[in-house]
């Protein structure tokens, strides 16, 4: 269950059963002592590391979208996203996603998207997109589970030469979005109505 810690980022605990024997934690990103953690994390697993100024690109703007998560005080996996307007509505991107291989295949991945995926909808998020190499099994069936699907094919994507697939999720709309629709749409007709009249 999510609740917000004294400091403000939340904090979650998954339970034993659903975690084999360890309690698993899932924090939010608080500050930059929580950077060297992420680029921990991520450098490990990725064939290009990324830069500090990467890291620090998304981390300082949307540190709400970053998660981590612990087992007891050790750090194993981690989400980096951000969000901004694309088109006029708000679009998610999950940029960064790793699970120490220990730690695969007891849905910590899946749970770390979907954390951040809760707060994309809470800042109006109307989809949320990323890539993947279309070799990355585990990836694709991960997003795949989450309800993403494949919206096109990128070729050579990678420094690698390897292709990738732009995966996109339809989130529901917020409430505030969907008072703004209402509102334009209530402008619009009575626009019509005055220019009927006229
Ligand atoms: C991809 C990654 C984050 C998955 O983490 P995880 O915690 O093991 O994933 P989950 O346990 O949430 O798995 C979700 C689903 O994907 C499936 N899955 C995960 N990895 C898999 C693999 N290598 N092969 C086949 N299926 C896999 C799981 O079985 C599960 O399916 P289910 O819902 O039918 O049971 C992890 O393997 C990883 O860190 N890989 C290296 C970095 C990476 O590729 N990141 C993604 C970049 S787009």
């Amino acid at each position: 269950m999510a609740e917000a810690s004294e400091n403000g980022p939340s904090e979650r605990v998954q339970s034993g059963a659903e975690a084999s024997g360890s309690d698993i934690r899932y924090v939010q990103y608080k500050d930059e002592n929580d950077l060297p953690i992420v680029m921990d994390l991520v450098d490990k697993e990725l064939s290009e590391p990324y830069s500090i100024f990467t890291y620090r690109y998304f981390l300082h703007q949307w540190p709400h979208l970053c998660f981590i998560s612990y087992d007891g005080d050790k750090p194993f996996g981690t989400v980096v996203c951000k969000m901004d307007t694309h088109r006029e509505r708000m679009r998610g991107y999950v940029a960064m996603l790793v699970v120490d291989k220990a730690y695969r295949g007891k849905r910590v991945g899946s749970e770390l998207v979907k954390m951040a995926i809760a707060e994309m909808i809470k800042g109006g998020c109307e989809e949320v997109v990323l890539e993947a190499e279309v070799v990355n099994t585990g990836a694709l069936k991960l997003y795949q589970g989450l309800g993403f699907v494949r919206d096109k094919r990128l070729h050579r994507y990678y420094l690698n030469g390897v292709d990738a697939y732009r995966l996109k999720l339809l989130l529901p709309l917020s409430e505030a979005r969907l008072a703004e629709l209402a509102a334009a749409a209530e402008a619009e007709a009575a626009e019509a109505d005055g220019e009927m009249i006229a």
